[in-house]
This record gives C-alpha cells, structure tokens and sequence, in this order.
C-alpha cells in the first residue's frame, strides 16, 4: 500500500471547492502514454492549471498500471521541474467494480470514480457506499454517476441517454457519501456524440447539436446546492481536426462533440470537473497522419509523436484558458 501524499499527488475536494467558489472546473484528462502525459503536465504547468490526470481501465490494460501509476509519480516531478508544481490528481476513471477501486487506491490513486450507473439504482447506491467507505479512510475522494450517457461505455452500449433524474440526488448524495457527482445531461463519449437527424445547420453548413440540458443541471444544483458536478463525454470534436485526419487519409464522418460555449457556461456552475479525452486523440492522429503522409520518408517515430505531443499540449492550453477557466487558478 502506498499512499498518495507520498507521491505529492492531491485529493479533488480543495480543488473542488475552489473551482465552487471561483466558477470554472477542473480538466479531467486521459492519458495512456508518456506523450500524451507530457502534454497534460507541461500545458497545465504553462497555464498554471491544476490538473486530474486520468486512468481507464482500458488505459490499465493497454500501458501496465504499475508504468501508469510511476509515470503519474513522475508528473509530480515533472511539474516541479518545469518550476511551477501544480497540484495534481490521479483518477481512476470509470472504475466498474470495489476490487479494482482498492486495487487503484493501494496502488497511490488520489481519487476513484465508481460508475454503478448501469446498474439498477440501489444497487448503485450500494456499491457506491462500499467504495466511499474504503477510500474515505485513506482520504482518496470518490466520484459516483447517476443517470446513462448515450454511447459506449467500457463495453456497454446505450442507444439514447438516460437523463439524470434530479429527484434521485439527494437520497444518492447523503446515502453514499461520494464527494462528486457525475450527471448525464446530454453530453456523451467518443467522437460521435450526436446523429446528423438530431442535428440542425448552420449558415456554412455545419452540424449544430441539441443544447445541453441546462434545467437539468439548475435542478440538480437547486437540489444540492454546493456539491461539486462532473461532466463526462465533454469533447467538443473540433472541425480542423476531423478536416485534417481526412485531408490526410483517414475517415471521419459526422462526428460531432458539444460547443465550446456550452462548456464554458456549464463550468460557471457547479460543474467542477471536465473530462475530456476525445479531442486529445483526435488532436494526436491529425498530427500523425499529416507527419506521415507529407513526410513518407521518416520512421523515426519521435518525427510524428513530438508534432503530436506539440498538437496535443496546444489542445489542453486552449482548454484551461477558453473552455474550463482553470487557467491561472494554480
Ligand atoms: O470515458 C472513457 C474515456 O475516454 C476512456 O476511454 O476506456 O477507451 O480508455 P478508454
Ligand atoms: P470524451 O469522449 O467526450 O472526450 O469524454 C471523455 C470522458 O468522459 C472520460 O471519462
Ligand atoms: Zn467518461
């Protein structure tokens, strides 16, 4: 077992109650590679921007959690060296089961997120509570979900969203103790968050998505006045990116993300945390692909990873500074 504070990471609750008070929200970042961390590490040290780094199962699977858990060790000690040490939070994302929760927590996890949210809600409730009462004792703060956003997660496929129902959230809050609340309210993961039929467009022609339910968020917040809120599924799909990856060969199509703006303004609101992992991966392979295509001759792979790197650091500085407002907040 090795505890968190011993690696210099942080907990979520002092970033949250701040974001509270202040009116922006906390990145919630995905990271599977060094790459891919350095960008978060030296955009949010630029930016003076606390950070949530974040760890799937999938990013588990795919890295060794004993690299990934080092590699966020070295984050610490990166952003010192960078000569700003940022606070930083390791977070398991979208942890589905009590086991692999411990398993994160013994491993030096700062904070977990439980997602019961497919299941029946008290059994919801039930595995969210034994989570909250294992990491509470070791001071690592949980993230729980209510209601299904539309889309694939971790293997489970939702066909439509499944709203959060703001009468459910105080019973949720008080009975599990969790220390923030994932909620669906129209966001969803990956690149394609919304069909072309559900769309209008606008005067060039693009794809303009339903608004977010904002009466939602109002209620939920009416209802747990205070209680920090988490944004999934919240890419926004940039349009240079996806033109790009298909300029250079790839094939994209419809793919759509949520409107900056309505980030900007959901972070304005209880919402303290914004995950965000699409647009980093769509950033990364516009990048690639370009490298790859205009320079047929490099196999160096530091050649087309540092562009990437580079793609990817610009994204994450954007978002702190226009999107999340946690810029400066460090
Ligand atoms: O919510 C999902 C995140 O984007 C992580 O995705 O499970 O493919 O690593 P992943
Ligand atoms: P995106 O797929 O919209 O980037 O969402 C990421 C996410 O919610 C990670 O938990
Ligand atoms: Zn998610």
């Amino acid at each position: 077992m090795v505890s968190y504070k011993e690696l210099g990471l942080v907990n979520s609750r002092e970033l949250f109650k701040k974001a509270m008070e202040g009116g922006y929200a906390i990145p919630g970042f995905n990271f599977n590679n060094m790459e891919q961390l350095q960008a978060i590490v030296s955009a949010c040290v630029e930016t003076k921007s606390p950070v949530i780094l974040q760890v799937s199962s999938g990013a588990r699977k795919y890295a060794n959690q004993t690299l990934l858990r080092y590699m966020a060790q070295g984050a610490v000690e990166y952003a010192k060296e960078l000569g700003y040490p940022i606070p930083i939070v390791l977070h398991l994302d979208h942890g589905n089961s009590f086991e692999l929760c411990k398993s994160c927590i013994e491993y030096g996890f700062s904070s977990v997120m439980i997602d019961g949210s497919h299941l029946p809600y008290e059994e919801n409730v039930a595995l969210t509570k034994q989570v909250v009462d294992y990491a509470h004792q070791f001071d690592v703060t949980v993230e729980g979900e209510l209601g299904v956003l539309a889309g694939i997660e971790d293997d489970v496929k939702a066909e439509s969203h499944t709203y959060t129902d703001p009468d459910e959230v105080v019973d949720f809050v008080s009975r599990t103790g969790v220390d923030s609340l994932a909620i669906s309210i129209g966001t969803s993961h990956g690149a394609y968050k919304f069909k072309p039929e559900q769309c209008t467009r606008d005067e060039k022609g693009r794809l303009v998505p339903p608004p977010l339910r904002f009466d939602i968020l109002k209620e939920v917040e009416r209802r747990i006045p205070g209680f920090p809120i988490v944004l999934h599924g919240a890419s926004s799909v940039p349009q240079e990116y996806v033109d790009e990856i298909n300029k250079y060969g790839g094939k994209l199509k419809d793919s759509i993300g949520i409107p900056e703006e309505q980030l900007r303004e959901a972070a304005k609101s209880a919402v303290c945390k914004i995950n965000i992992d699409s647009d980093g991966r769509l950033a990364m392979t516009a990048a690639v692909r370009r490298v790859l295509w205009t320079q047929p001759e490099e196999f160096d792979p530091r050649k087309y990873l540092g562009p990437a790197r580079d793609e990817l650091k610009k994204l994450y500085m954007h978002k702190t500074q226009n999107v999340l407002g946690s810029a400066g907040k460090a």
